[in-house]
């Protein structure tokens, strides 16, 4: 039996150790690392799957970004992953017990948009993300499109220009971010 709580309270080695052995050492160089520079986790939006002995096997972290515009706007995002299970227990449904949890969470007292770099054919099919925001947006690193995803609320109409990166801190045109490929 899979229990989903809080990931704060869970110790910075265990979420390392499980996220080398989901997506491998070499993680942080990923793109996805650098559009959130410098930020710290969401706790109230960041959680935690444990098994029925308690061990930790999943975890998803949300974390503040912002859409930086042309005009020096900054359109706040909340960016969604790494969503992670150990590999011996992938496919059982722990990452999309994760994903419900935050989804059911932000539905609740609906925020800023979710934005993530993912499956469209995973987090589209269950929680309705799509890359139809994002074709023009600048990321600080490759990202293939189809990948580079958003849910809003209905109605809320995300930017159609700008650069993806940390929120908060002022991106000077052209040095953080590079077109997408
Ligand atoms: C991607 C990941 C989080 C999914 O979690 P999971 O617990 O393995 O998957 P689930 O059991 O929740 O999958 C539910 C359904 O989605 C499907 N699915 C899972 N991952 C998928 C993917 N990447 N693309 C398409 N479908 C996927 C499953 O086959 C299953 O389908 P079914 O209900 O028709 O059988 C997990 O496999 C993982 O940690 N992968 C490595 C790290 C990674 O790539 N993370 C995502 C980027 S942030």
């Amino acid at each position: 039996m899979t229990r989903i709580g809080e990931l704060a309270g869970t110790g910075d080695a265990a979420i390392t150790a499980l996220l080398d052995a989901a997506f491998g050492p070499a993680r942080h160089g990923r793109t996805a690392y650098r559009i959130r520079l410098g930020m710290a986790w969401f706790t109230d939006l960041s959680f935690a799957a444990f098994d029925s002995d308690g061990q930790l096997i999943g975890t998803l972290q949300s974390w503040p970004v912002a859409l930086h515009g042309p005009d020096g706007r900054e359109t706040p995002l909340i960016m969604v992953g790494p969503v992670a299970v150990v590999p011996a227990m992938q496919r059982h449904g722990t990452g999309r017990a994760l994903m419900d949890r935050l989804i059911e969470t932000v539905d609740l007292h609906p925020g800023d948009p979710l934005v993530m770099i993912g499956d469209p054919e995973y987090y589209g099919r269950f929680w309705g993300f799509s890359a139809d925001a994002t074709g023009d947006w600048a990321v600080p690193g490759p990202v293939e499109r189809h990948r580079l995803l958003t849910r809003a609320a209905p109605g809320v109409v995300l930017p159609s220009a700008g650069s993806l990166g940390p929120r908060g801190t002022a991106l000077v045109a052209g040095a953080a971010a590079t077109p997408a490929v």
